[in-house]
């Protein structure tokens, strides 16, 4: 079983006990993580160790990094083969019931490069799945991104994130936020970024992600047409420390960064 095939094999198991889990979700354990704003349920760590198992019953001698129990560590060098995973995306939305908006992630990356991708949506089942140079699929259908570059008429998917890091985007954003026909917050990072290679969106923008957050989506949205980066327009690569991205359609990535440097630049001196 290759690597993509076993993804996907993963996503649909995964995706079935997560919606199961769903229906009770009343009922959970949850924790705080980092303060009330970021939340830890059995089903994100139950989901993570199902995933990690059966990649390691494959794959053992792979590197795993996943948002959970300790295998959060960012590598110094990227490891030849590894699996970056999110088991549950959206686990705020997951627990108020804000469906379909949160989502299993998984990426495999070899030398530092994603090859295969998926993301699965547990109650809608939808699943989409992308390998490199072979485009990207939702439910085996093909995925193109939008064609509009007109900002002012484009959706743009941000996220407001945790208390934290409101103040880095609103500085960040501001101009975005102006310039945009339409702004949406899912409140989980994969959902948007498959709206983005959907053509339900044309980007998505967020200051302050992990790996696991975004590199099963990066490479969907690439996949289906899209571009990605840093903030500043340089390459996104997911082990380089930084934390801004911005991954679009491609036709509004360079308006976008127009307006995302231009909030970087220092205000003029005045005469
Ligand atoms: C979060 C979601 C959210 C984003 C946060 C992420 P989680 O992931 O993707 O949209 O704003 O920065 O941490 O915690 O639900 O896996
Ligand atoms: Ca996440
Ligand atoms: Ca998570």
């Amino acid at each position: 079983m290759n690597e993509l095939d076993l993804i996907e094999l993963i996503l649909r198991e995964t995706s079935a006990y997560v919606k199961a889990k769903y229906a009770g979700r009343t009922r959970l354990r949850v924790q705080e993580k980092n303060g009330a704003n970021d939340l830890l349920t059995e089903v994100d760590v139950a989901a993570q160790s199902q995933i990690v198992n059966r990649i390691s019953k494959s794959f053992p001698t792979d590197t795993v990094i996943a948002e959970e129990e300790g295998l959060d560590q960012h590598p110094d060098t990227p490891p030849s083969r590894c699996w970056v995973i999110d088991p549950i995306d959206g686990t705020q939305n997951f627990l108020r019931g804000l469906f379909p908006a949160f989502a299993i992630s998984i990426a495999f990356v070899r030398n530092g490069e994603i090859s295969a991708a998926g993301i699965a949506m547990p109650v809608t089942q939808d699943l989409y799945l992308a390998e490199r140079n072979c485009g990207a699929t939702r439910n085996t259908q093909p995925l193109q991104v939008s064609p509009h570059g007109e900002l002012g008429r484009a959706r743009v998917e941000v996220d407001f994130s945790v208390p934290e890091d409101r103040e880095a985007t609103l500085e960040s954003l501001g101009q975005v936020i102006h310039a945009a026909g339409q702004l949406r917050c899912e409140g989980s990072a994969a959902v948007a970024l498959c709206a983005v290679a959907a053509a339900e969106a044309e980007a998505y923008v967020h200051v302050g992600l992990s790996p696991w957050d975004y590199a099963a989506g990066q490479l969907i949205v690439e996949e289906a047409g899209g571009t990605a980066s840093r903030l500043d327009g340089s390459p996104l690569a997911l082990f380089d420390g930084k934390e801004g991205i911005l991954i679009s359609n491609g036709a509004v990535h360079s308006a976008l960064l127009g307006h995302l440097s231009a909030a970087r630049e220092p205000a003029p001196a005045p005469e």
